[in-house]
């Protein structure tokens, strides 16, 4: 098997738990492997950017079943480096794909994001809900579903798609935007009030703890229908005032928010209909309780704080005068 991207947050949990399942895998990742990651039994990592086909050809030959997971995670990235996006979501998974059908793959599980739909119109939101992504994170996820559909359809490759909804669990990197879950115990743990952009409690979200997403790609994996999209949630509606209050319970002492509601941007309800994902027999097994106390028990007081702020919207930038010279 192989997973891309398996150096990452949530590949790193993927492949832990492919390894538990006895399966061989290669992470196929540009970056290095975490030391506990490489050293799993049955586990190897090939090298390779698959913004480049020739690299990504060599890396997935062999593989029967193939994760694509590699890519751009931050919006807030996207907005400040669309290009560099486009590249890693929408070219990286146009390779991925093709190599797929090339190399003869039985099973591709693509990893989207429910940051496809857009602003919600309805909840909760069901796979047919339209998509308007509002960030080029979102166009370029949905570029690359596009691709992988448009390949089913033409060349008969066998893919499924899931669209995660608000992923938590260890090994979140504190720099990253957006992770409502660490960021709050992040705050919390270091004994400070929790800043919150929005009215917290119409923002409500639909958080899935990180083991329950990959118990689902892997169940996408074994029971998905091809060319068929899976919203991977857990269904459950929480406001961000509702997990301020489960923060405080799972940590014994109640949270503190430090409420900024200048800007409302996304102050909107982003719950999955999971009905599509529990007819094919699964459903998450890690209440939100659990997986705060459990994360908080891994955080440890006084973890890293977050860093960085959701970035939406951008200055339009100076117009470009390039001499004759540059243009070529
Ligand atoms: N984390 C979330 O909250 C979330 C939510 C919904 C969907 N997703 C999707 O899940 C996937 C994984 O997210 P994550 O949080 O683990 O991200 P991450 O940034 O932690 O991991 C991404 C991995 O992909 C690798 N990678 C990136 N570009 C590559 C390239 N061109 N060639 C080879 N390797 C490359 C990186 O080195 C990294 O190890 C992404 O596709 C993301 O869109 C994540």
């Amino acid at each position: 098997m192989v997973v891309t991207g398996g150096a990452g947050f949530v590949g790193r949990h993927l492949v832990t738990a492919l390894s538990r399942l006895g399966k061989k895998v290669t992470v196929v990742d540009h970056a290095e492997l975490p030391a506990d990651v490489a050293a799993l039994p049955g586990v190897r990592h090939a090298r390779a950017d698959l913004r480049d086909y020739g690299e990504t050809l060599l890396a997935l030959q062999g593989a029967d079943v193939v994760f694509h997971l590699a890519g751009n995670a931050s919006g807030t990235v996207s907005v400040e480096k669309p290009r560099h996006d486009f590249h890693l979501n929408a070219l990286g998974t146009c390779n991925v794909g093709n190599a797929c059908l090339e190399l003869g793959v039985q099973r591709l599980v693509y990893l989207s994001s429910a940051i496809v739909y857009g602003t919600p119109r309805s909840s909760p939101m069901g796979e047919d809900h339209p998509t308007h992504p509002f960030l080029p994170y979102g166009a370029s996820k949905l570029s690359g579903e596009l691709t992988l559909r448009s390949l089913q359809q033409s060349a008969g490759l066998p893919v499924v798609i899931g669209r995660s909804f608000v992923v938590y669990g260890p090994g979140e990197d504190p720099s990253r935007a957006g992770g409502e879950v660490s960021q709050f115990l992040r705050w919390h743990l270091n004994e400070l009030p929790i800043p919150v952009v929005g009215d917290i409690d119409r923002k409500t979200r639909d958080f899935i703890h990180v083991e329950d997403l990959c118990g689902a790609l892997v169940t996408l994996a074994d029971r998905g229908r091809d060319g068929e999209t899976y919203n991977l949630g857990s269904g459950t509606e929480v406001s961000l005032r509702e997990l301020a209050d489960a923060v405080g319970k799972a940590t014994g002492r109640p949270a503190l928010l430090d409420v900024d509601d200048s800007s409302l941007e996304d102050s909107f309800s982003l719950v999955a209909d999971v009905s599509r994902l529990a007819a094919l027999g699964f459903s998450p097994a890690i209440r939100l309780a659990e997986g705060l106390e459990s994360l908080a028990a891994v955080l440890g007081p006084f973890p890293e704080l977050p860093t960085a702020k959701a970035v939406f919207r951008k200055e339009r930038p100076e117009r470009r005068r390039l001499t004759e010279a540059a243009a070529c």
